[in-house]
């Protein structure tokens, strides 16, 4: 019995922080529709990790917080305009459910209005926690929110996957340089 909790408390210590060490990111990016900004995303950081040689390292999903698109393909403009740049977009619409805070180690959002609604479905602080802003991981972009695209032309399109490019580069360097990411 002693020597059990013994083993316990070791285990705590070896913890950084309290967090476990991670082998894989479970990324989920979210937003209105899952069917312009998010699958797009999804797409380009599964690519940007291919040619990086990781995509062994990452789990990778998008969600919409809307969910009248749930079982759609891809607007079919942004289809058309990621594939393009190479990138074939076959996700299937859904909507975020709070099962997601369990599944998924980073909750990207593309808006505020995403932040917001994303926010409320949190049922603890460390699903909050959880919640990016896809903003920040942009470095030639200095942008408040991915905008979207959906009542734009086919230059919307084209912008959005150039923020998102660069976004997701940011992102990746940012996971694999994390101090929880074992190499
Ligand atoms: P997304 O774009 O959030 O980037 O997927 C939208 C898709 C659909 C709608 C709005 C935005 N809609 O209103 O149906």
């Amino acid at each position: 019995m002693m020597a059990d909790n013994l083993k316990d408390m070791t285990m705590d210590c070896a913890k950084p922080e309290g967090r476990v060490p991670q082998k894989e990111w479970r990324i989920l990016f979210v937003c209105l529709g899952n069917i312009c900004r998010s699958p797009a995303a999804e797409a380009i950081l599964r690519a940007l990790a291919e040619r990086q040689g990781v995509s062994h390292r990452l789990m990778v999903d998008s969600a919409g917080t809307y969910g009248g698109h749930s079982g759609d393909l891809p607007d079919p403009r942004m289809r058309v305009a990621a594939s393009h740049r190479g990138y074939q977009l076959t996700h299937r619409a859904r909507q975020i459910r709070p099962a997601d805070f369990d599944r998924f180690d980073r909750i990207i959002v593309m808006d505020d209005a995403n932040y917001e609604r994303v926010s409320r479905m949190a049922y603890d602080l460390e699903g909050l926690d959880k919640i990016y802003r896809m903003r920040d991981f942009a470095r030639k972009y200095e942008i408040s929110y991915v905008p979207d695209p959906y009542y734009e032309g086919a230059d919307g399109f084209e912008y959005v996957l150039d923020v998102l490019e660069d976004a997701c580069q940011g992102l990746l360097d940012d996971l694999l340089g994390s101090a929880d990411f074992v190499k």
